[in-house]
């Protein structure tokens, strides 16, 4: 039986044999449309080669297996995994492109070829559909495969004119669907029965030809081309002779493990909830492997639902502990030959799957009786109330479609509308919150000005100093028209060269010099309302007003610094992700002048060679010495350059596209390209130097690095060579020498400690000083009880235990007095005498507080030595 592993391969090499190329599946966060939250299908990543944006390679054909995740977004399948026999939240899409080379003839009979000769598929259990107007695949089908007319169905709906979305590349399809057999119930595609799971479809042939806009026209490609798309669990399960995809033997080495994590056999009622778990933990393993983590917006928060979901389903079957990192291995073994990633990514995958269980499971079994509470009274065809699902969401983090999961079983539904109104009406109250608070009457400045001028228009990407005019003068929120010598406030130019603090990078500080003498100092610049630069600082001299004009000048060393901290932060996020793996995402940011910031997702501490690795990388594209370009385009373009695009962020006409470097590897590409609206060094020579000043967690699963440029790393290397140089001075080491030189003092330091401490126990032990008393006996019990001077509080235990031991039966009380202050253990081997009231009497006598242990033994102190005798006569007196 071929395995999955090697049905993909004998796809790919396939079409390898008719001139394809190879192509590695894309990230599963598309990096080519801002607009599709995952990718959904093989044509994502040639999108714009369809279009004729983009050249196609060459030559112009390619096969890939594609990653893909319909969960969330416009196809979403969640609700249904589990349930259903071929429902997946993440699946591969094997499939083959022509870019305007081969068309319908070419891809209906390679793919008869693979199916009926590679395959080996009998011919008789397949039959196609094609789209009711294309007469030509009708012809072809009848042509290449020999099929009769009554095997070619005709289908006049969308079902056989496929559409990435409502916009891109479209066209007529024509599928290939499979007989599992008489004994499944179903009818041909068409029929009234063809929502039965006979006739299962294993393969689309899309003959894509048009374009679809945005206002709903639609326009012919350049070129026609193919774009097909089979699902590699649905032609596995064909391949291994079983129906359900569940059967296939990926599934079967997840479901054996659930069962034998879980110790619950898959049947019954319990099988749906290990298919979701075997579904689940793939989705999420893959989406974590390409940089997405749980959060409660956007694609972090589909992440968290499909997690929680797999969990809900993991207590169900009565996990006790958190279940789903301890499958993320199984799977990485499975499908991490064919997906590196997964296995560079394998500890931070494990992390935040456990990070996830642990922070559910605590408000997860609560959050189900409140469920339980609330549903009681409610039979099928009810529905829980808004209210309720809503705090479900809120306070126990139920996504509402887990509610929805786990009553869908009793057939009871969610009043959506409800749990809608629940929300919106939370979010009204945190906005007249927000509206009440004082930021927001500063806010209301700021956005009247912004309704007045538009913005300020920002200069400084090319200059440092430029001429500007005061369109407002703020101070305490409101508009000034004036200000005076001394006083504070924040000025609004109609345009400046002072960079507004964003994208973490610092605001500017600086000079404004007015052209009637007034001086004004900048401290800090920052955004207002989101277009306007406000000049924070004092005005120093003179006088000045609405419409005056002025000279604006940036300090250019503390900008500079911060251009070189700025650019270097981008070579270091390239240089994390070569040396870490492509999970490593940006998660915050900061430059300043001294030093830059960045977070980012990772599981574990770097080790010291994985930083070494990353500070050698950056300075070798430092020492490149290559130009630092800015390009500003459409979005559309600056994600097809390769730049980093964050979804859900919302881009205007034109964005800012910053690349530098050569890729280490020679190839002409940048070694990084971001979207960015900061300010950069002209050539990646002007960063100087780079080195990491520390490296720790700030969050789960999050790690920062703080690193230094140009000077600042020169100063930090040369203060951490001075701290080296001045540990050796005394020793008159030379600085080799001294690791070895201050590893001899500490062992020559340990062996004198021993020896003092040896030699003050014996001295304590055999000296007569004050209040110090032989063994004697009293009511005939043997008592050794001593003043032990310049012994330790941390020596006093062994010496008492040593003593007991000599003694046989008896007590032992010792008080030690050292740096002025005592300490007292008491053992005793009699059962009447108890080392506890002891230690009291005699912490007691001494002024201190008190102690206590066991009868056999007990300790206590004294803040001051002064009393050490009385104490020892205390002991003695409570032994009488
Ligand atoms: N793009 C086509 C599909 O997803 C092949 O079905």
């Amino acid at each position: 039986m071929a395995s999955l592993n090697d049905i993909r391969t004998a796809f790919l090499d396939f079409f390898r044999s008719k001139g394809h190329q190879i192509m590695a599946s894309s990230p599963l966060v598309p990096q080519n449309d801002p607009t599709l939250m995952f990718t959904n299908a093989g044509m994502v990543q040639f999108k714009n080669v369809f279009t004729g944006a983009q050249t196609p390679p060459e030559p112009p054909r390619a096969v890939t297996s594609q990653k893909c995740v319909r969960a969330g977004g416009k196809h979403n399948d969640l609700d249904n995994v589990g349930y259903t026999a071929r429902h997946h939240t993440f699946f591969e899409m094997l499939g083959n492109f022509s870019f305007g080379d081969y068309f319908k003839a070419e891809a209906i009979s390679h793919a008869w070829e693979l199916l009926t000769r590679v395959f080996g598929i009998d011919a008789a259990k397949l039959i196609v559909t094609v789209y009711h107007t294309d007469e030509e695949a009708r012809g072809l089908w009848r042509k290449i495969a020999g099929l009769s007319d009554d095997r070619i169905i005709s289908i006049p709906t969308n079902d056989n004119f496929w559409s990435m979305g409502d916009t891109g590349p479209c066209g007529p399809c024509s599928e290939i669907f499979y007989d599992h057999g008489e004994h499944i119930w179903g009818g041909v595609p068409g029929s009234a029965e063809e929502d039965g799971d006979r006739w299962i479809e294993i393969w689309n042939l899309v003959f894509m030809q048009f374009e679809r806009h945005a206002d709903g026209s639609q326009t012919s490609l350049p070129k026609p081309s193919i774009d097909t798309g089979m699902g590699l669990e649905r032609v596995s399960a064909v391949l291994q002779g079983v129906h359900d995809n569940y059967d296939i033997d990926l599934f079967r080495t997840l479901i054996a493990a659930s069962e034998s994590l879980t110790g619950v056999k898959a049947e019954g009622d319990q099988r749906a909830s290990h298919r979701v778990i075997a579904d689940h933990i793939r989705a999420s393993s893959f989406l974590i492997a390409d940089g997405v983590t749980p959060s409660n917006e956007g694609r972090g928060y589909v992440l968290r639902r499909i997690m929680r979901r797999a969990m809900r389903h993991a207590h169900m079957l009565g996990a006790s502990e958190p279940l789903l990192h301890r499958l993320a291995p199984v799977l990485i073994q499975e499908m991490g030959g064919a997906y590196s990633e997964l296995r560079r990514a394998e500890a931070f995958i494990t992390s935040t799957l456990e990070q996830e269980e642990v922070r559910f499971r605590r408000t997860l079994g609560r959050g189900l009786s409140l469920l339980d509470e609330e549903s009681a009274a409610l039979s099928q065809g009810q529905e829980l109330s808004g209210q309720a699902a809503f705090q479900l969401y809120d306070t126990y983090g139920f996504p509402v479609d887990l509610t929805q999961d786990v009553l869908r079983a009793r057939g009871i539904g969610v009043d959506m509308a409800g749990f809608h109104a629940a929300m919106d009406e939370q979010k009204a109250l945190a906005r007249a919150a927000w509206s009440g608070s004082g930021a927001a009457g500063t806010d209301a400045v700021w956005l009247s000005l912004k309704d007045q001028y538009g913005g300020s228009e920002f200069l400084g990407y090319g200059q440092d100093e430029a001429s500007g005019q005061v369109l407002a003068i703020v101070v305490d929120g409101a508009e000034i028209g004036e200000l005076s010598a001394g006083q504070e406030g924040e000025l609004v130019f109609n345009q400046t060269p002072f960079y507004a603090e964003s994208g973490g990078q610092a605001g500017d500080k600086g000079k404004i010099q007015f052209d009637t003498g007034a001086i004004f100092e900048v401290y800090d610049t920052q955004k207002r309302a989101g277009t306007i630069h406000g000049h924070k600082g004092r005005l120093i001299q003179g006088h000045i007003k609405v419409g005056d004009a002025a000279s604006l000048t940036i300090d250019l060393d503390r900008r500079t610094a911060i251009r070189a901290n700025h650019s270097a932060t981008h070579l270091l996020h390239a240089a994390l992700q070569n040396v870490l793996g492509p999970h490593v995402t940006q998660k915050g940011s900061l430059v300043e002048a001294e030093r830059l910031r960045f977070d980012f997702a990772h599981g574990c501490g770097l080790t010291r060679s994985e930083i070494d690795a990353i500070e050698a990388e950056v300075n070798a594209v430092i020492r490149q010495n290559t130009k630092a370009t800015t390009r500003l385009m459409t979005p559309d373009e600056a994600i097809e350059e390769g730049a980093m695009a964050l979804f859900g962020e919302k881009y205007g006409d034109e964005v800012r596209v910053l690349a530098m470097g050569r890729k280490l590897n020679q190839t002409p590409k940048s070694y990084s390209v971001e979207l960015c609206g900061g300010t950069h060094v002209s050539r990646t020579g002007d960063i100087g130097s780079f080195v990491i000043v520390s490296e720790g967690a700030v969050a789960a699963g999050v790690r920062r690095i703080e690193a230094a440029t140009g000077q600042a790393a020169l100063d930090h290397l040369k203060g951490e060579a001075a701290i080296a140089r001045a540990a050796a001075e005394p020793l008159k080491a030379q600085l080799p020498d001294l690791p070895a030189r201050i590893e001899a003092l500490m062992g020559e330091r340990k062996r004198l400690e021993k020896e003092l401490t040896d030699a003050k126990q014996k001295l304590a032990l055999g000296g007569s000083g004050d209040g110090a008393k032989a063994v004697e006996e009293i009511n005939g019990i043997k008592l050794d009880a001593r003043i032990l001077d310049g012994i330790g509080a941390k020596d006093l235990r062994p010496m008492v235990n040593e003593a007991i031991q000599k003694l046989g039966q008896g007590v032992v009380a010792y008080i030690a007095c050292a740096d002025g202050k005592a300490a007292i253990a008491v053992a005793s081997t009699i059962a009447s005498v108890s080392a506890v009231d002891l230690v009291k009497a005699g912490v007691f006598a001494m002024g201190g507080q008190g102690g206590g242990g066991r009868p056999d033994f007990a300790q206590g102190g004294a803040p001051t030595d002064a009393q050490a005798a009385a104490g020892l006569e205390a002991v003695m007196q409570a032994m009488a």
